[in-house]
């Protein structure tokens, strides 16, 4: 595994967290390289389910050296109260976390600008999480964003504070919201940034040494593929980079490094939030696949929309991402369907075509082609080895092989730890 990254390629909560967990075992250091606090990735161990948002999903591994790296976006609110959180459940956090002080920082104007936007755009909106993410990478792009390591030289960090806030407040007086204290902000970051403070380093630097030094290393990639600011489906996306892109920016390992890259799908589609879902199946389907697969946001608690799996669009993920190998997670959900569909190509007026269109209009009008699959009503929990799959499911699994041709070797069929199974090379 020397350095392998873990990148989700549909809409996000393809799984990640178990995936990253399940790999986990057999790393030095697990490493998240974008996203904030949007993120949602659950491990289930036993009876014990943990959601992390800031912290990489190795955190349960004793051996494990965690890294939130220098393109993650880190409200230190939601960080140091993680942290308390896993403690409190006898998780050892310490040495074994370890932030970037080039990441940036998402400040509550940040989070209410985001609120705010989402309110002023109506029917448009996005359907962000409202946790400051748009507003802290807007502000990196600027440059007018404060670095973690910033926040530990008192009288810079305390003038650009204020000037941030003087020039927010104007932002949010305008969109309806009530201006922010810059006092109350620079206590509070104070306070927190204090707490953070064992675990702030050049992790650019750590992580050169690691690899140097034959580390395993693993790169956890928070949301999805086609929800990626350059090749998802904009702007209905998140605001980095979270196909496999991302990585080299957001951890400072560079891309020739990594070894493998694992993309994870989920047995069908799901979405939460506004934005293209060509498979979505608003009625009886969509609703089994959700109460069954218990398809509610890890982050929001919203809804997800769910639908077939569509081939089109993972197959565009992995043309930008370059996965050189597949987990597909939840397949146990989708036991008890007399058929199933898999969306092999759009029609797009009348046309037809196997490529992922640009605009977010085109996306709209695609009409799925599916190709129907019989389908299973056997139970797939339990299950330890791909030969003993019903015949539907396993055909299944390798039709997406064939049709995304990356070969899929992890079959997830259960939340559990154990609960997967691991394909031979051939
Ligand atoms: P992530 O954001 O990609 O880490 O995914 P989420 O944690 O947001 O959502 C995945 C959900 O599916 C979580 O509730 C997991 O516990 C659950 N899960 C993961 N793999 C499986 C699986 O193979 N079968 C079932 N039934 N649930 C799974
Ligand atoms: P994990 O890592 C699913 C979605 C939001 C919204 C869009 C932009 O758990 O897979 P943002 O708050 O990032 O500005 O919202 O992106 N989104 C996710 N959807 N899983 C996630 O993370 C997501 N993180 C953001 O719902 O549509
Ligand atoms: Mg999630």
């Amino acid at each position: 595994m020397p350095v392998t990254c873990v990148i989700g390629a549909q809409w996000g909560d393809e799984g990640k967290g178990k995936i990253i967990d399940l790999l986990s075992r057999e790393a030095d250091v697990v490493v998240r390289f974008q996203g904030g606090g949007n993120a949602g990735h659950t491990v289930r161990v036993g009876s014990e389910e943990f959601v992390l948002h800031l912290v990489p999903s190795g955190i349960l591994h004793p051996g494990c050296v965690n890294v939130i790296g220098n393109g993650v976006v880190v409200d230190p609110a939601v960080l140091v109260a993680e942290i308390e959180g896993l403690r409190k459940r006898s998780v050892r956090v310490g040495e074994n976390l370890k932030l970037s002080d080039r990441a940036h920082v998402t400040f509550p104007y940040h989070v209410r600008l985001d609120q705010l936007s989402e309110r002023a755009r109506g029917g448009a909106k996005i359907g962000t999480t409202g946790r400051g993410i748009g507003p802290t990478y807007a502000d990196k792009a600027l440059r007018t964003g404060i670095r973690v390591g910033d926040l530990y030289h008192g009288d810079s960090f305390a003038s650009r504070l204020r000037a941030n806030v003087a020039e927010k407040n104007v932002l949010i007086t305008h969109l309806g919201g009530e201006p922010l204290e810059p006092e109350a902000i620079l206590r509070d970051t104070g306070g927190h940034a204090e707490r953070l403070k064992p675990y702030v380093t050049d992790t650019v630097r750590y992580l050169d040494e690691a690899i140097r030094a034959g580390k395993r290393i693993l790169l956890e990639g928070a949301q999805g593929s086609l929800l990626d600011i350059d090749f998802g489906t904009y702007p209905f996306v998140t605001s980095s980079n979270s196909n496999a892109c991302g990585v080299a920016s957001g951890s400072g390992v560079a891309f020739r490094r990594i070894d493998e890259l694992i993309g994870v799908v989920k047995a069908y589609s799901t979405r939460v939030g506004s934005g293209p879902l060509p498979t979505e199946e608003t009625g009886a389907i969509g609703d089994r696949i959700r109460e069954k697969g218990r398809e509610y946001g890890a982050t929001t608690g919203r809804p997800r929309r769910c639908g077939w799996f569509d081939a089109v669009a993972v197959r565009h993920s992995i043309s930008v991402g370059g996965m050189t190998t597949l987990a597909i997670t939840l397949l146990d959900v989708l036991s008890g369907f007399d058929e199933i569909q898999v969306c092999v190509a759009y029609e797009i007026d009348g046309e037809s075509t196997t490529w992922l269109p640009t605009s977010v209009p085109l996306l709209e009008r695609c009409r799925p082609v599916y190709r129907t699959l019989r389908g299973w009503h056997e139970n797939l929990r339990g299950i330890k080895r791909f030969e003993d799959l019903p015949a539907s499911a396993a055909a299944y699994v390798l039709l997406l092989e064939e049709l995304l041709e990356t070969p899929i070797r992890i079959v997830s069929v259960g939340p559990e730890r154990d609960e997967v199974i691991i394909r031979s090379r051939k």
